[in-house]
């Protein structure tokens, strides 16, 4: 049995994956990003959860100070499509898409002690992506879809970057598919086990592969930014900068 922790587990693919986690006879801490939400999944018969808002560092922080026992499987799956308007910003005067999507996946695997696997939920979005380390956060220009899509391969260039230092650790990024679930409505093809197979096959599988991005539990490649070594490790400079922590 593993303990595990899954992000944005009070809804969609996350809520799956932590029940599927739990099906199989693992220990699940579920994620809410509020304390109303995780009042829900209690009255839903939930166990452990963990309150924390990723758009917030110092949230974030506490989330991962209350965090004291060590997971076996983390799945960084919490995640934020922004709508179309104005850049958002967080109150750490942020960009919120990279702020939730990608720095807070960092800023948990730094602060947490590591898991035997980690597992990114990332998207096939990052094909269009590009992390431009001059402008992370998009101040000169911001359009909803290329701040997702860049978030989305920043945080699958710090899973690989993780592997790298952590050769112990299976670290892998995955597309979970285009699933129905709030974020892409109800004209998205695939429902949520779809979506939840391939990361819960990573949190469990004998599986040896790290570093690698997967969609249906195969290898694929879809953005060559995210193995260039030294962009990773400029990446990790500046997620470490803009946190105070390290991996
Ligand atoms: N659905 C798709 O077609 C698709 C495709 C590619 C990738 N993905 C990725 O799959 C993951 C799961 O997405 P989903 O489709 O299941 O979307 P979802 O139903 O909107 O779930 C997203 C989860 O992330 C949480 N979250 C959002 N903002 C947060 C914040 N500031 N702090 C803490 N938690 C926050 C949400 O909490 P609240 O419920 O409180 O908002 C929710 O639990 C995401 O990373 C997404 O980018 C989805």
């Amino acid at each position: 049995m593993s303990r595990c922790l899954v992000t944005g587990s009070s809804d969609g693919i996350g809520a799956e994956i932590a029940t599927v986690l739990e099906g199989l006879g693992h220990e699940v801490v579920r994620h809410a990003r509020d304390e109303a939400k995780a009042a829900l999944l209690h009255d839903a018969g939930a166990g452990e959860v963990v309150v924390g808002d990723f758009a917030s560092l110092a949230s974030t922080r506490a989330m991962a100070a209350r965090l004291t026992s060590p997971f076996d499987v983390v799945v960084h799956n919490a995640g934020w499509l922004p709508p179309e308007g104005p850049r958002p910003v967080t109150q750490d005067g942020l960009e919120r898409t990279f702020q939730v999507n990608a720095l807070a996946a960092y800023l948990l695997t730094a602060l947490l002690p590591l898991p035997s696997r980690l597992v990114y939920v990332s998207s096939d979005s990052i094909a269009r992506g590009r992390i431009d380390l001059d402008d992370l956060q998009h101040e000169a220009a911001w359009t909803a879809d290329s701040a997702y899509a860049d978030s989305k391969l920043a945080m699958t260039a710090l899973a690989f970057a993780v592997a790298r230092r952590h050769p112990a650790v299976r670290s892998n990024a995955v597309h979970p598919g285009w699933i129905r679930t709030k974020m892409s409505g109800d004209v998205a093809p695939l429902d949520v086990a779809a979506g939840a197979d391939t990361p819960v096959w990573l949190s469990t599988s004998d599986t040896t592969a790290t570093g690698q991005f997967f969609h249906e539990r195969r290898v694929v490649r879809l953005n060559d930014q995210a193995y260039d070594l030294a962009l990773q490790d400029a990446l990790v400079a500046a997620c470490a900068a803009l946190t105070g922590a390290h991996l």
